[in-house]
């Protein structure tokens, strides 16, 4: 009997072993990994201005048509997630449309490490 309970152990242990290793990999998807990094925020910049973002939400996100992007006012708690969600699908019913289709992941993550560099509101309320 405990002959054979051993390996089930042993087989839950590599479980949660293997488990525990991917587990950050896979919350890094929902978090920027560029957030603070000049080099990508030196791109995300660029890209802004190459995709015609700064046509609704002003050259230096400041607003326009679109929401400002560098205050504390957001439509959603803006989470690198939401903020993520809302570049590349969209958000419906608005003139937000998404934008996965001329940007891959990597590059909207730099656009949203600008954004993030441009931020003006209270310290206190970051939450990425
Ligand atoms: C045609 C106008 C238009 C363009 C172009 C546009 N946006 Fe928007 N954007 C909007 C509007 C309007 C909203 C508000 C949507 C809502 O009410 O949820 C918005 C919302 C957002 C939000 C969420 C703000 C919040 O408070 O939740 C982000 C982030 C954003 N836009 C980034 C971008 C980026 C990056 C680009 C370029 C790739 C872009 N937008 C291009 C109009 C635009």
């Amino acid at each position: 009997m405990r002959c054979k309970l051993f390996p089930k152990q042993f087989l839950a242990a590599g479980l949660i072993v293997v488990l525990w290793g991917v587990s950050p990999a896979l919350a890094a998807e929902d978090t920027n990994p560029f957030t603070g990094d000049p080099e990508a925020i030196a791109e995300g910049k660029s890209l802004w201005a190459g995709t015609g973002c700064y046509a609704c939400h002003g050259q230096e996100a400041g607003g326009a048509v679109g929401p400002d992007l560098t205050d504390d006012q957001w439509v959603y708690r803006p989470t690198d997630k939401t903020i993520f969600k809302a570049i590349a699908k969209g958000r419906k019913g608005t003139t937000m449309v998404g934008w996965s289709t001329s940007l891959t992941d990597e590059q909207i993550w730099k656009v949203i490490a600008y954004i993030r560099s441009l931020y003006k509101g209270d310290p206190g309320k970051i939450i990425w």
